[in-house]
């Protein structure tokens, strides 16, 4: 089974030239890929590219990169091979048309497009150009998910598939615009998830959702919590559910129940801590920050692509062709929200 590399100090990338990235976005997963780039030994931050200029410079200054004064300055940059990019949803069909463009490989944030439109322009843009269009559905590369889709050929043909992801720290209304929804922004990682565990797509959803943790999600046109049910080719069945708030830490499960057995990828626990006072007991609880939970998974998620763009495992990588999928599943499960019954996923590429 392919299997993730994690970023060590001693890694010597078996004697390959380190890749030079440039990096869109010096936000916040923009500041956990660059740490991610300037400590693998396959890579560097050579560049970093946002409009907000003050971002840039707080970041590319952490670690010795060049500010870059737009997106073509930066892909024009000396040393740049690759692209990273982490920025802003509705900016990325815009950045990856000029990466496509130069010829260089990428790597971008989920979603691919708050759009089906963009996304098929980019799949069509990435093929014409013969450049590695990979996808950041960095949940293929968790060490818990990888384990369970290691155990989901031993479960029988699987029958239901769960999944519950309930955000820590909770979601911001303020953030509506930027993120394109709670289907896209929560939904691509787990419907790519589902794809990706039991081998196939799904045709056909039903989504029902509401405001249930803050009006203002509805007033910025989102919903906060959803109940999703996708039917699969086979006939497996898929229960999701989103809230964009958790008081008690962040909680992502996975579970496959299969005419054989049922495999599960459980909330790990950091502390592995119990106190027992009088009557009662009390154990270590689990992640407070989604980041927390997930941080090795870019780190070996960076590794994987470098290993992808020396042709190591390039037909395992999540690609644009991945993130389209996302993007059809989570318009399709919009149409189910608006019309209120299920809907055939169309995957017209
Ligand atoms: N894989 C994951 O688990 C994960 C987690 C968080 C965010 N994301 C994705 O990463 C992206 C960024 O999210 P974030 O939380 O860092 O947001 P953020 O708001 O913290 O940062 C986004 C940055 O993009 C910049 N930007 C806007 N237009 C740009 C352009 N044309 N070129 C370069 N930079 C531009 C903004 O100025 C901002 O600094 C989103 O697509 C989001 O869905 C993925």
């Amino acid at each position: 089974m392919w299997k993730p590399t994690l970023p060590r100090a001693t890694d010597n990338n078996n004697g390959r030239a380190a890749k030079g990235f440039a990096l869109f976005g010096a936000g916040f997963i923009g500041a956990v890929h660059a740490e991610c780039i300037a400590s693998h030994s396959g890579s560097r931050l050579v560049c970093v590219y946002d409009p907000d200029a003050d971002a840039a410079r707080r970041l590319a200054g952490n670690y010795g990169a060049r500010v870059a004064g737009s997106v073509e300055d930066a892909l024009a940059t000396e040393g740049v091979d690759v692209a990273l990019v982490a920025s802003a949803t509705f900016s990325h069909v815009e950045v990856l048309r000029a990466v496509i463009a130069a010829g260089k490989d990428f790597l971008c944030e989920k979603p691919l497009s708050a759009g089906t439109d963009g996304a098929r322009e980019v799949v069509a843009l990435t093929a014409a150009a013969g450049v590695f269009g990979a996808m950041g559905f960095n949940r293929r590369h968790d060490a818990q998910h990888l384990a369970l889709r290691g155990m989901v050929s031993s479960l029988g043909s699987p029958e239901i598939v769960r999944m519950t992801s309930r955000s820590s720290p909770a979601g911001l209304p303020s953030r509506v615009e930027d993120s394109g929804g709670l289907l896209r922004e929560k939904g691509a990682h787990f419907f790519d998830l589902s794809c990706w565990l039991l081998g196939e797509r799904p045709r056909e959803i039903y989504v029902a959702a509401d405001c249930l943790v803050d009006a203002a999600f509805g007033a910025g046109g989102d919903v906060d919590t959803a109940a999703i049910v996708l039917r699969f080719g086979s006939g497996a069945l898929c229960l999701m559910d989103f809230s964009r708030r958790s008081a008690y830490g962040y909680d992502e499960r996975v579970e496959v129940f299969g005419a054989g057995g049922v495999a599960e990828s459980g909330c790990p626990v950091p502390l592995a801590t119990r106190r027992s006072l009088g009557g009662a007991a009390e154990v270590g609880g689990i992640h407070g920050h989604w980041l927390d939970r997930l941080r090795p998974s870019y780190g070996a998620q960076l590794g994987c692509f470098l290993g992808a763009l020396d042709g190591d495992g390039a037909g395992e990588f999540a690609t644009v062709r991945d993130g389209l999928v996302a993007e059809l599943i989570a318009a399709a499960g919009l149409r189910s929200v608006a019309e209120g019954r299920s809907i055939e996923i169309d995957y017209t590429f």
